[in-house]
């Protein structure tokens, strides 16, 4: 994997990082804006090749003999370990840094931790910041035999999360991705996840997206993006093919943004008598962790039109996707 690569190339800083290879395939994966709607169909196509019919996850050498080391400088359950089960699927090397025991408790930069990890001849780094943007960041400071693939940045993205989403839809929703009413409900302010989805829809051809949410909790200038506003639950959720719940950030209750879990759930929760007032065969999404009492009721959480399990094994195949995809266009660069 390295032959052509000496250690000090590797330390060498890359100047530029977008996520595309001059011909267009993937070599990081930062973050669907920009992303070409025959791009993020070819990811769900191959992350659904993975899926057998039973529900398990095919194997794959896609990434044998490469080593991918994971990063969550945030706490992760579905992400973190949905991505490993995909790398080892994979067939790569799999490093788990453990961030509280590493040097950056001693005040070592990322850029530092990055490079200190690159010479111990990383392929593939999964990354989870806090910063908005680090991500970036990271890709504009690898050298060029490396990817950089993001697992969720601060408010900004989690484009992994936004295309099992889209998988999601693909295989559970009863109409193509043109004809759907998509409604995103909950904290859209302060969501990666919104953000991702958003522009995931738009790009797929989806029309009619809406977002449902307290005026406090959706971002000024909104509709700008393209999107539907509504402040009443009832309205928002009328006639929608898909639902997804967002997680309201507990540390919000209480505050300004929000008066109490109760008030909360009362005005915007989703229940099973909201859910009769969507599509019939609408499904029900939630990106987890999700606050069951707050923005979702039990019963619809682990009802029958709830696809949030399916979900979780989702991600294993669009994450297998994802980074065979990228390092395909990373072994391209090398030819
Ligand atoms: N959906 C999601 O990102 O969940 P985790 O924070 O558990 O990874």
């Amino acid at each position: 994997m390295h032959a052509s690569h000496t250690l000090t190339q590797k330390l060498h800083t890359s100047q530029s990082a977008p996520q595309l290879t001059d011909d267009g395939q993937l070599k990081h994966f930062l973050s669907v804006e920009g992303l070409s709607k025959d791009l993020l169909m070819q990811i769900i196509q191959k992350a659904n090749g993975y899926l057998l019919p039973n529900g398990q996850i095919k194997n794959s050498n896609e990434l044998d003999g490469c080593t991918v080391m994971n990063l969550f400088f945030e706490n992760s359950t579905r992400t973190r370990t949905t991505f490993e089960v995909a790398e080892k699927r994979l067939g790569a090397n799999v490093l788990n840094l453990d961030i509280a025991k590493s040097s950056t408790s001693k005040g070592e930069s990322l850029a530092d931790t990055l490079w200190n990890l690159q010479a111990m001849t990383a392929d593939m780094f999964v990354v989870r910041h806090y910063s908005s943007g680090a991500m970036h960041f990271m890709a504009q400071k690898v050298c060029p035999s490396v990817a950089v693939i993001n697992a969720g940045d601060g408010q900004h993205a989690h484009p992994t999360q936004a295309m099992l989403d889209m998988l999601t839809i693909y295989r559970e929703a009863k109409k193509p991705f043109e004809a759907l009413k998509v409604a995103i409900i909950g904290d859209v302010k302060h969501s990666r996840v919104a953000r991702s989805d958003i522009c995931a829809l738009q790009t797929l051809g989806v029309k009619d997206i809406r977002v449902v949410a307290p005026k406090t909790l959706l971002p000024k200038g909104i509709e700008r993006y393209g999107v539907s506003v509504f402040n009443e639950m009832e309205k928002g959720i009328a006639g929608a093919d898909v639902l997804i719940g967002l997680r309201i950030q507990n540390e919000r209750i209480g505050s300004p943004l929000l008066p109490s879990t109760a008030e909360y759930f009362k005005m915007y929760g989703i229940t099973q008598n909201r859910l009769n007032l969507a599509d019939k065969d609408a499904i029900v999404m939630h990106p987890g962790p999700m606050n069951r009492g707050v923005e979702i009721a039990s019963e619809v959480a682990d009802g029958e039109q709830s696809v949030i399990l399916k979900q979780v094994n989702n991600g294993i195949a669009v994450r297998m996707a994802v980074m065979a995809m990228a390092m395909e266009g990373q072994r391209s660069l090398r030819k």
